[in-house]
């Protein structure tokens, strides 16, 4: 039987173009490359997680759906064990913007594939570190997933404007979903700010960016809402 993608695994999954091999980092159940493979989308794909639970539960998923022949898995941190030229795209979804960066880090021939990045945390922070490895971030999508909003980028080799926001290739899209995407980012940065503001030391620089942060999204929230 085939699986069903929820949106957010639907829109990473929408990066990936027929023919790519892939390897999903941190991969748990395995449902994007099992997914993938069912739908024909790429003839081979490659998963690794680093605990030994998650990766049981990805071989189990990849034999139901008859692709363990045709899914490579590894047990290990990010992307120790897969070898550099078996794959051409690397998924990284599912996990904070450190773990993603670290991950990258410790295998920087990754950063010559097609990323297909999902970030449960640290956009802002990410984007830039990517950025200054010589990253820029090509395209990106919103997936509404039970209620919550997920920003996906397709990142590649290219320069990538240090000053440019997590989600300007929406703008350029006009997304549905960056109403309720800017709001979200709105509420969650007023807070920051509140909490800034309130400390015992307050940090100066950190309270001037996030002011500046809210000037850009509450400007990007009146163009939008003349949408
Ligand atoms: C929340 S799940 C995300 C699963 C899937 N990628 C998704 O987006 O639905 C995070 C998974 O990443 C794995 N993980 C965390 N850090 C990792 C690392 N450094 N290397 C490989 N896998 C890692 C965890 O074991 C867990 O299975």
């Amino acid at each position: 039987m085939s699986i069903r993608l929820s949106p957010r695994l639907r829109a990473l999954a929408d990066f990936i173009p027929a023919g790519a091999v892939p390897v999903d980092v941190g991969t748990d159940h395995a449902y994007l490359p099992v997914w993938l493979l069912q739908e024909g989308v790429c003839e081979r794909a490659y998963a690794t997680d680093l605990r030994p639970g998650p990766l049981a539960r990805a071989r189990a998923g990849a034999e139901e759906h008859g692709v363990a022949e045709r899914l490579t898995l590894f047990l290990c941190d990010g992307l120790a064990l897969c070898p550099p030229e078996a794959v051409d795209t690397v998924v990284l979804a599912g996990m904070g913007g450190e773990t993603i960066l670290g991950i990258l880090d410790r295998s920087p021939w990754a950063l010559d594939r097609r990323l297909v990045i999902q970030a449960q945390t640290k956009l802002p922070e990410l984007r830039a570190a990517l950025v200054e490895r010589g990253l820029a971030i090509q395209d990106a999508a919103l997936a509404d997933d039970a209620g919550r909003l997920y920003l996906i980028w397709l990142v590649g080799r290219g320069p990538g404007d240090p000053e440019a926001a997590v989600d300007a290739p929406l703008l350029e899209k006009r997304d549905p979903l960056l109403k309720p995407w800017l709001a979200e980012q709105i509420k969650r940065a007023s807070k920051q700010l509140h909490g800034l503001e309130s400390a015992r030391a307050v940090d100066g620089e950190a309270v001037a960016a996030l002011r500046r942060e809210l000037t850009r999204l509450r400007a990007l929230q009146r163009e939008v809402l003349q949408w």
